[in-house]
C-alpha cells in the first residue's frame, strides 16, 4: 500500500504544481517500498538522490512562480524550502559517511514534512496566485 495517497485535499488549484506534487509523493512512495522490500543500500541512496534532485527542481518551480507574480509571502516559503534542503542533506551526509541509515524515520520526516508543507504553505500560495488567474 502506497504510503501518502493523492487526494484532491492536496490540491494548490494551480495544475503543474500539482502535478510536480504527486510525482514527489510518488518517489516517497517508491522509497518507502524500496525500504518495505529490503533493497540494498546502494538502490535506496539511488532513490532518494532522485527524490532529491527533484525536490530542489520543484522548489525552483515554485520559487520562480511566486517572483514573478510578486507574491508578497516569498520570503516565508523559500526559508521553509532553504530548511528542508539542508535538513535532507544534511542526513545525505551522515549516509555517506557511513553514520545513518535510511530508516522509517526519515521517511516519515519527509511523509510530515512534504504534506503538512503541501497542505499549508503551498496551498495558502496557490489561492493567492489563483486570485491573479495563474492556474
Ligand atoms: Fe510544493
Ligand atoms: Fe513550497
Amino acid at each position: 500500500m502506497a504510503l501518502i495517497s493523492w487526494s484532491d485535499a492536496f490540491s494548490t488549484g494551480i495544475t503543474e504544481q500539482d502535478e510536480q506534487h504527486k510525482n514527489l509523493i510518488y518517489l516517497i512512495n517508491r522509497l518507502n517500498n524500496s525500504i518495505e522490500e529490503g533493497k540494498d543500500a546502494e538502490v535506496l541512496e539511488a532513490v532518494l538522490a532522485q527524490l532529491v534532485d527533484y525536490t530542489i527542481y520543484h522548489f525552483g518551480y515554485e520559487e520562480r512562480l511566486m517572483k514573478r507574480h510578486g507574491y508578497a509571502d516569498t520570503p516565508a516559503h523559500k526559508s521553509e524550502h532553504e530548511k528542508f534542503v539542508e535538513t535532507v542533506y544534511d542526513f545525505k551526509r551522515k549516509l555517506d559517511s557511513g553514520s545513518a541509515v535510511i530508516s522509517i524515520q526519515i521517511i516519515n520526516f519527509l511523509r510530515m514534512w512534504v504534506t503538512g508543507h503541501i497542505m499549508k504553505t503551498d496551498k495558502k500560495m496557490g489561492l493567492e496566485l489563483s486570485k491573479v488567474g495563474v492556474k
